[in-house]
Order: structure tokens, then C-alpha cells, then sequence
């Protein structure tokens, strides 16, 4: 699903604050798997993510995502193969606090020709997994740490993206929302999702997955 080949980072090339991010670094994820990417602070975890999402591109290799070579795309191509086949769910949440719960889940799906029935129905769905629809109507601006971040991950899934990127995604939660989230990420990952999860979160040794380490921007 994910098959990353000999992928260098390197931020501000040829300047004199140059920094080589990422070293030949070679990543294949099948279908299904959760990978947990560890690695201290700087090691290259959210440049990996980014990578991976099509956030930012590589300077060079390739990036193949669901049999798609993501590495030159042109930015607007990416744009939508990002809202196609991907779900991001970040630390910070990146959510629109005026509007309601419902209002900011459905976003990723405007741009689609789906009838309004569709909509809400899948808006309906993605809330009941991420357990927020008591909230639908709420305005984001209103909701605890906790229900923002399940707000975005019923945002993250309402287009039941193939693949699932996670950066320090329980950085901001307490004990028992951790808790929630390791349940909702068990949970996409027993319905077949493929799975990338960036933590420095011992929580998440509770959770059947393959770790990679990365150590100032190499696997070990
Ligand atoms: N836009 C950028 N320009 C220059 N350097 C950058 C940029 N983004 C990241 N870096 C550098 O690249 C290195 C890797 O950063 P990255 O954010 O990938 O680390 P990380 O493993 O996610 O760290 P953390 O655990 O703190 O989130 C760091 O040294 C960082 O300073
Ligand atoms: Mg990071």
C-alpha cells in the first residue's frame, strides 16, 4: 500500500542553514498493517508523515501510494489523491472552531458530486466511530481537548480513506481520551485500514503493531 524507495529530505538545499532530514530511507507497508514510528524529537518522524501524505515532497525517490508514484505530483493532483485515499490526524487539530461538529466532518467531502443523502450518511457514520455525534450540532469552539480530537477523526474518516496518517495524535489528551483513541485506532485497523502512527506515547506499547525506529533520519 505505502512503498517508500531511497528517500532524502533535505530542507533549504544548497544554503548555509541546509539540513538532511531524511537519509535513503526505504519503507514498504502492506495493506492492513499499523506502523508506529519512534524516534526522539527531530529524528524526522512528522518529515516522514508529510512525505507519505503529500504534503511536502521528497528531494529525492520515490513514493508510491496505492500503486500511484506520489513524488512529483503537481500540487494540485495531490490535493485530490490526498482527499481521495488519505486521513490525517494531527496534534494540533486543524479543525474550523466556528463552525459545528457536523460542518467541520463534512468539509473533505464538498468538493465531491455526492446527493445530500450520501453526505449525511456518511457524516452519520464517521461521527458514530469516532463517538462524537452527541455533539453534531455543537460548535467546535465548545468541545473539550478530547471531543476536538474525535471531531477530527471523524473528519479524518468520512471519506473511508485507505490509508490513515497520525502525528503525535494523543500529545493533547488526557489518560482516558488516549484510551478512546487507542480504541477507535484498534478498531480501523480490525476493519482493514492501513495505518502510520508517529508517538512518543508508551500508551501506544499496549497496541499490536510494527515499530520503526528512526534515528536523525535513518531506520534502524
Ligand atoms: N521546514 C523545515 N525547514 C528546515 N528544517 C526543518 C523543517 N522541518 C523540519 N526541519 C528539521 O528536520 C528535522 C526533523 O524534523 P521533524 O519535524 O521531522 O522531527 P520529528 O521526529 O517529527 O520531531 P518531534 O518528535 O519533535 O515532532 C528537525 O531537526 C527539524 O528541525
Ligand atoms: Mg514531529
Amino acid at each position: 500500500m505505502i512503498k517508500l524507495e531511497n528517500i532524502n529530505k533535505i530542507y533549504n538545499q544548497s544554503r548555509p542553514n541546509e539540513f538532511h532530514a531524511l537519509k535513503n530511507i526505504s519503507l514498504h507497508v502492506s495493506e492492513g498493517e499499523l506502523i508506529i514510528l519512534k524516534g526522539v524529537s527531530g529524528s524526522g518522524k512528522s518529515t516522514l508523515l508529510s512525505i507519505i501524505g503529500s504534503l511536502i515532497k521528497p528531494s529525492s525517490g520515490s513514493v508510491v501510494i496505492d500503486n500511484q508514484s506520489i513524488a512529483k505530483l503537481p500540487d494540485l493532483h495531490a490535493s485530490v489523491f490526498r482527499a481521495d485515499k488519505l486521513g490525517f490526524i494531527f496534534q494540533s487539530f486543524n479543525l474550523f472552531e466556528e463552525l459545528s461538529v457536523a460542518e467541520n466532518i463534512t468539509t473533505p467531502l464538498i468538493h465531491k458530486s455526492i446527493t445530500p443523502k450520501e453526505l449525511k450518511d456518511k457524516t452519520a457514520t464517521a461521527m458514530n466511530t469516532a463517538q462524537i455525534q452527541h455533539k453534531a450540532n455543537t460548535q467546535v469552539k465548545l468541545l473539550s481537548g478530547g471531543e476536538k480530537q474525535r471531531c477530527a477523526i471523524a473528519r479524518a474518516l468520512v471519506n473511508s480513506p485507505k490509508v490513515i496518517l497520525c502525528d503525535e495524535p494523543t500529545a493533547n489528551l488526557d489518560a482516558k481520551n488516549s484510551k478512546i483513541f487507542i480504541k477507535t485506532i484498534k478498531k480501523l485497523h480490525d476493519d482493514g485500514k492501513t495505518i502510520v502512527i508517529a508517538t512518543h506515547d508508551s500508551i501506544f506499547d499496549s497496541i499490536d503493531a510494527k515499530i520503526i525506529n528512526i534515528q536523525n533520519g535513518t531506520i534502524v
